[in-house]
């Protein structure tokens, strides 16, 4: 859909709805609804709740909420593409196979494992040399990932990847930190655009996955991205089941002549067949099932697309305008450079980025805590209520969210982050149950198929290393 369509036509609805009786909160109805918002969050059966909800849904805001589906023009995210089998269970295997860290000891999906929505509950994650997953992964010295593992929800609906969108994929095609070393038949090797590129990096990066001592990869720079590729391909061919099934998913290629991009789309492949996500009340109620959403659901939804402003940047199918903002969160753990993670001007170089990160997108955002960039906030209520007063949030941050080791790594630097906040936040003011009926809406964007990705677990990997489960 045209996203840029979006923001004029939001201008019409907050300007009819403004003093309508979105505002008009019945006090009775907030205070049961607050109770149910607070259950839900504890009983992450939504689909449950969403049907005992549903019992009494009021047809008026059903109505209210199918008007503004109508003139925003509000649709449920295109499917995924199609994808061979073999392609898939390849990119499974490898995603799962520690063989693409330098020293064997973490996969892709330590840090987006199925047991935690694809991500890995972590402010920060923990990379090479750790050990564990999830809550209980430790590193001996106790190093953190610079920002927070996203979940990989409809990664095919996305064409802007990372916090700082240093990979991107648009009609001229391919934009990475590689440059040319990603050649004209690697980018037609990578059918799954910028989720498949995106497969390219992790691997490369020293303190993700190469390690920075210990294996054949260990020497190079981060950006030696075609001799680290190499050295990849070829732990690879050493492995027989991986060159039969590098060459049953791309049939009339022979293994010698594949890159590690072969590698990266059969990951990409996986990852948008596996993590596709559908079936979200929000995404029964746009495909016409007015039963699917509870009162303050829908309360929320109309706040969030209306007068809340959050559809200014949380637009689109995927609720993500895949641009970037600087909302005013603090600044924790060790940054990219000096303490400091500047965001998107990480990427560009360019001043007026500095602190911006991409609009994530927000199917199953219930499941995936903690929130933000940096893993921030450890509440979904907590954040939303960031938006009502971002200044004064941000030097009230409570920093005992955080686990212990991150408590004392929170960057002084209000007055800087403050001085490029964004300005959409400005119109902002969330009033009484808002919060709570926001947070309801998020609840509704839970896919009961998140919260149960366990099969995605395959039993061993062609290397024979353990598989994380
Ligand atoms: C050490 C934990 C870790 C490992 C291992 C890891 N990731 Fe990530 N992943 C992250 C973090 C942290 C980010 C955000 C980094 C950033 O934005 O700069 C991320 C970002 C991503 C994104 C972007 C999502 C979005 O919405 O922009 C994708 C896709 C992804 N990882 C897939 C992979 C794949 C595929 C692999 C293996 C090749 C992998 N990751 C390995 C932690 C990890
Ligand atoms: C100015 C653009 C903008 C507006 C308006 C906005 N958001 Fe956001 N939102 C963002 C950006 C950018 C991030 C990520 C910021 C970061 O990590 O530094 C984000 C993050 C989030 C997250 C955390 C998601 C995650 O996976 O970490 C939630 C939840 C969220 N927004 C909900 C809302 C709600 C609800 C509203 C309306 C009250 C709203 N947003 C308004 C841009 C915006």
């Amino acid at each position: 859909m045209m996203r840029w369509m979006v923001a004029p036509m939001l201008v019409l609805v907050s300007a009819c709805q403004l003093d309508n009786d979105i505002w008009a909160v019945d006090p009775v109805d907030e205070d049961d609804e607050a109770a149910g918002a607070g259950e839900a969050r504890d009983d992450i059966d939504v689909d449950d709740m969403g049907e005992d909800d549903s019992a009494d849904a009021d047809p008026q805001l059903v109505a209210q909420l199918q008007a503004v589906v109508d003139q925003q023009n509000l649709s449920t995210i295109d499917p995924a593409p199609a994808v061979s089998d073999d392609l898939y269970a390849l990119g499974q295997l490898l995603a799962f196979d520690k063989i693409l860290s330098g020293n064997g000891d973490i996969a892709c999906m330590t840090c987006h494992h199925p047991t935690l929505a694809s991500g890995d509950a972590r402010s920060l994650s923990i990379g090479a040399g750790g050990s564990g997953l999830g809550a209980d992964r430790v590193h001996p010295t106790d190093t953190r990932i610079a920002r927070h593992a996203p979940a990989l929800f409809n990664l095919h609906d996305l064409d802007t990847l990372f916090w700082d969108g240093r990979v991107e994929a648009d009609r001229r095609g391919l934009d990475t930190p590689a440059g040319g070393e990603i050649d004209a038949g690697m980018e037609d090797t990578l059918e799954y655009g910028a989720v498949a590129a995106q497969a390219m990096f992790p691997v490369t990066s020293a303190a993700e996955m190469r390690g920075d001592a210990g294996n054949e990869l260990a020497g190079y720079a981060d950006d030696d991205f075609t001799e680290i590729w190499a050295g990849l391909m070829t732990r690879l061919g050493d492995i027989d089941e991986y060159v039969e099934r590098f060459e049953d998913a791309y049939p009339g290629e022979d293994f010698e002549d594949m890159t590690f991009a072969h590698a990266a789309n059969a990951i990409g492949a996986f990852e948008v067949s596996a993590f596709e996500s559908d079936g979200s009340p929000w995404d029964r109620f746009l495909a016409g099932d007015t039963d699917a959403m509870s009162d303050a659901q829908l309360r929320g939804a109309s706040l969030f697309f209306g007068p809340a402003r959050c559809v200014v940047c949380h637009s689109g199918d995927s609720l993500t305008d895949e641009n970037f903002h600087n909302i005013g969160l603090p600044q924790i753990g060790p940054g990219i450079v000096d303490g400091e993670d500047l965001g998107r001007e990480e990427a560009t170089g360019a001043p007026q980025d500095r602190f911006r990160f991409r609009t994530p997108p927000l199917r199953n955002v219930a499941l995936t805590a903690p929130y933000g960039h940096a893993g921030q906030f450890a509440e979904l209520e907590d954040f939303i209520a960031h938006y009502d007063d971002p200044q004064q949030s941000l030097v009230t941050y409570d920093a005992s969210q955080l686990e212990p080791v991150l408590q004392d790594q929170v960057t002084d630097n209000a007055d800087e982050v403050l001085a490029t906040l964004a300005p959409q936040l400005r119109g902002i003011d969330l009033r009484g149950g808002d919060v709570a009926d926001l947070v309801a809406f998020m609840e509704a964007l839970t896919d009961p198929a998140a919260e149960d990705m366990d099969d995605l677990i395959p039993d061993a990997v062609p290397s024979g290393l353990p598989v994380d489960d």
